[in-house]
């Protein structure tokens, strides 16, 4: 099925053309549509539950599957790349059964099973990159692939490092798809170039599978999830500064109720922030060390944000947030602030146009090799409505605080974080925008807009 509405709009004096569509085809992978956002004309007030963590309900449905017994996994995120994790585990003879919309059981007997077809890991970087580190260490092959954006994803950073450990990997220019000859692993002593947790993780997860023992050391900390989860399902796993060690283990099953997501609640801390005299509350955001850059820079920003009710759950720290509107000032972002706010970058940008001031942001090179070109898209975006933002090869230099004059169409790439971010700096801005492929958010956040609007948006 295919549906389309174009016209115009008129709105303080522009005019917007607009294109809507939506594609429904078999298999409801593909939607693009055109989504215009207005000017928020009133402030933002509520509390809000801020929907489940990506990379918890990743690591949970993929370790879990790992696991000889049932492991129940609580709050399990309904965003489509964990999807893609959870489907992938099936078609590895994993049985896996959704309790309500955010249950889920897995039930495994700790082995998995020779997939009759490849394993389609959609748009997710975090489903391909732990996976292949698993699959490496099987008695049998398989085969991962991605949707157009993650077949441009670069994966030499896994092969390189399974490559090393005895792993038999074919990708054509080392990227998907990936083409796994299940081989025994020897255990490494790697020193890793990227701060990544992808990358981390699938190591930890080959070294489950490998002999001896393997050390994987990082030039900054990332975030460490699977490390606090490995360790409570029982592996044989240390961590000593930014240095992990693991030795083959079995795990066990676990009970899991995954936090909200601080990248998510990122969308609202900045539109409360920005917005004139809002006020939110966000309840159960996960509040990981490893995951608060946000938190840090709205407060070297001088923003109002506070946690509240902080407490432990599941082995991950959860607190909740209340932020409000606030006169902000720029600041530097670089070295380890970036693998702790790695995926809000982009609306930290949108942060950084309210801020009186130049925030620089550098060291995040890595960002051009997400679901799209976070730094070019941004900037065009940005400049577009009209901020003061400048590209570097490794971020971007932003000059505020700027009036954003919207009034126009901002390409997405199909990148649910960019889709988000623009969202938000379309409330600032003086006339409405249109934002293309808005139907990505259901990537990482299903029911965005929804949340939004209870707060008084639209
Ligand atoms: C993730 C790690 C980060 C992040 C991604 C999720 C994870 O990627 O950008 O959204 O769950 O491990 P990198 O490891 O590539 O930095």
């Amino acid at each position: 099925m295919c549906f389309g509405i174009r016209g115009k709009i008129f709105s303080k004096g522009i005019e917007i053309s607009y294109k809507w569509f939506t594609f429904f085809p078999a298999d409801d992978k593909i939607s693009c549509m055109k989504k215009q956002v207005m000017p928020a004309i009133a402030p933002l007030k509520g509390c809000i539950e801020i929907p489940s963590d990506k990379s918890i309900s990743h690591r949970a449905v993929i370790f879990s599957s790992l696991a000889k017994g049932r492991s129940v996994i609580k709050n399990f995120s309904a965003g489509a790349d964990c999807v893609s994790s959870l489907n992938v585990c099936r078609n590895l003879g994993v049985n896996i059964n959704y309790l309500d919309d955010k249950t889920i059981e897995v039930i495994s007997d700790g082995n998995l099973k020779e997939p009759s077809e490849p394993l389609d890991c959609g748009n997710s970087g975090t489903t391909m990159r732990l996976m292949s580190g698993i699959l490496a260490g099987q008695n049998f092959n398989s085969v991962l692939i991605g949707d157009e954006s993650l077949s441009r994803r670069p994966m030499k950073r896994v092969i390189e490092p399974l490559s090393l450990m005895g792993a038999r990997i074919t990708a054509n220019d080392n990227k998907a798809p990936l083409k796994i000859e299940g081989e025994r692993l020897n255990g490494i002593l790697y020193r890793s170039k990227l701060a990544s947790a992808q990358v981390k993780s699938c190591i930890l997860l080959a070294g489950l599978y490998a002999d001896g023992v393997t050390s994987y050391t990082e030039p900054a900390k990332s975030r460490d999830h699977t490390e606090r989860m490995l360790k409570a399902m029982g592996a044989d796993i240390t961590v000593d500064g930014n240095t992990v060690v693991i030795s083959k283990s079995k795990l066990a099953p676990v009970q899991i109720t995954v936090p909200g997501d601080i990248s998510s609640a990122a969308f609202f801390i900045t539109a409360g922030l920005i917005v004139p005299e809002s006020e939110i509350l966000l309840k159960n955001v996960g509040v990981n060390p490893a995951r608060t850059g946000i938190i840090d820079v709205v407060k070297r920003m001088g923003g109002s944000i506070e946690l509240l009710n902080e407490r432990e759950e599941s082995g991950e720290p959860v607190a909740d947030i209340r932020v409000s509107y606030s006169k902000l000032k720029a600041c530097d972002i670089s070295g380890g602030d970036i693998p702790r706010l790695i995926d809000e970058l982009p609306v930290i940008a949108v942060l950084a146009t309210q801020a009186e001031g130049i925030t620089v942001v550098k060291d995040s090179s890595d960002l051009r090799n997400k679901e799209a070109d976070r730094i070019t898209t941004v900037v065009n975006a940005l400049k577009l409505m009209g901020a003061d933002i400048k590209e570097r090869t490794d971020g971007f230099v932003i000059k505020g605080k700027t009036e954003l004059k919207g009034g126009c169409e901002l390409e997405t790439f199909h990148d649910h974080r960019l889709v988000m971010s623009f969202y938000v700096a379309g409330l600032v801005s003086k006339n409405p925008i249109v934002i293309d492929g808005f139907e990505w958010s259901k990537i990482s956040f299903p029911g965005f807009e929804n949340l939004m609007e209870s707060l008084g948006v639209g």
